[in-house]
């Protein structure tokens, strides 16, 4: 099956029920994504399909519909995305573990609403879990994003 991943085609071999998350990580090597519950219940695992946040544990490879994004090919060759410098910026992770899920409901958050109040955050965010309790910095972080979104924009 042929699919589009961080705007590469490419093919892989993995059986159709086959998570999709198994194939990023085993099949293409892309281990930013996490595996944490398996069960569409923790938001580790989240990437991009034609830009809408998707759990890629629960999507099954023949499901899949659309152009992938993971955290590896959010930003460009030479540039982190805006989320991805305010994450930086203000140092939202500890154990790193479920920050590439946060990271990529925060991008599809902020691709639909550049203008996020707390609610909308939450709202985006409350299904990604995080056991070190990030969830101060990942608010501060993803208002910082959205400014200099808004900045470049204007
Ligand atoms: S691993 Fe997919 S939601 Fe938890
Ligand atoms: S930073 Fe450790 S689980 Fe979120």
């Amino acid at each position: 099956m042929d699919l589009i991943v961080n705007r590469r085609r490419v093919s892989v071999r993995s059986d159709p029920d086959t998570p999709l998350l198994w194939v990023l990580r085993d099949e293409l090597g892309l281990t930013g994504t996490k595996y944490g519950c398996g069960i569409a219940a923790c938001g580790a695992c989240t990437v991009h399909i034609d830009g809408q946040a998707v759990r890629s544990c629960s999507l099954e490879l023949a499901d899949v519909e659309g152009s992938i994004t993971t955290i590896e090919g959010l930003g460009t060759p030479d540039a982190l995305h805006a989320v991805q410098r305010a994450w930086i910026e203000n140092q939202v992770a500890q154990c790193g573990y479920c920050q590439s899920g946060q990271i990529m409901a925060a991008a599809a958050l902020l691709a639909e609403n550049n203008s996020p109040k707390d609610e909308d955050i939450d709202a985006a965010l409350s299904g990604n879990l995080c056991r070190c309790g990030t969830y101060v910095r990942i608010r501060a972080a993803v208002k910082a994003a959205a400014a200099e979104l808004r900045r470049s924009k204007s």
